[in-house]
């Protein structure tokens, strides 16, 4: 983490989370959600300066590797197996604004829907050369982009025979902490996504559709990587501080 001296802190408070647009927290049909929804009514209150403010990341903190999720866990000369694909999108505000600097991390398992984790039951075997997380940092249009294998669909303990659909994590860092998000892309065309109980937690399927990358066709890399793209909102600021005054006041 590194603060940098050409970005002014914003301290503007942000909009209110869109209730209507987000998976409401109980959704019994997605059986962990109904340990962990709270029990009690919701509080609103005011943003303090911990949660408006966040941390600046520098990309001197990103590994040559990080964002290349087919070579970064491979071992010398070779590479993870799988659909090479890349993805990419911009980082936005709800007003439209670019989001620079931004930390994106990712995670997602490999071409045939298996993690590398201790806690993975799926038959599905693992590929030595393939990890399953990276991370990337926006630029100044607020852009990222990340090279990987397709990820596969996987089955879950949750009704009889539930799937996943094929799907990335995104956990994304904005410019406060109230901003962070933490959210799924799904693949153009995939008709694993209207199977899944997760995704049916959405009530709006214009917001499960923003969750679905188009393939890219204009970024595919001739005889290398097909793209994918995927744009990311973050909660906007009503207002920002600018030396000693309120933007636009
Ligand atoms: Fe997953």
């Amino acid at each position: 983490m590194s603060f940098q001296s050409n970005q002014r802190p914003e301290t503007g408070a942000f909009f209110a989370r869109d209730r209507g647009w987000h998976a409401p927290a109980l959704t019994p049909e997605y059986k962990t959600s109904i340990l962990r929804s709270p029990q009690r009514p919701l509080l609103s209150l005011d943003g303090t300066i911990s949660e408006i403010t966040g941390p600046v990341f520098g990309h001197s903190m990103i590994g040559e590797l990080d964002n290349d999720l087919i070579q970064n866990y491979a071992r010398p000369g070779e590479s993870a197996i799988g659909e090479r694909i890349i993805v990419h999108g911009r980082v936005l505000d709800e007003s439209a604004r670019p989001v620079r600097g931004a930390l994106l991390e990712f995670w997602q398992a490999n071409a045939g829907g298996r993690y590398r984790h201790k806690k993975e039951t799926y038959l599905a075997a693992i590929d030595p050369n393939f990890g399953g997380c990276g991370r990337t940092i926006t630029d100044d249009d607020g852009h990222y982009a990340f090279r990987t294998v397709k990820p596969g669909p996987y089955p879950w303990p949750n009704g009889v025979n539930d799937w996943r659909p094929a799907h990335i994590h995104f956990s994304v860092f904005g410019h406060g902490f109230a901003q962070r998000l933490i959210t799924q892309m799904y693949f153009e065309g995939d008709p694993m996504i209207w199977k899944c109980p997760i995704v049916q937690t959405i009530p709006d399927r214009a917001a499960i559709e923003q969750l679905i990358a188009p393939l890219d066709w204009g970024q595919t890399i001739p005889m290398d990587a097909r793209a994918f793209k995927f744009d990311i909102v973050l909660r906007g600021r009503r207002s920002t501080l600018f030396e000693n005054r309120l933007e636009g006041n």
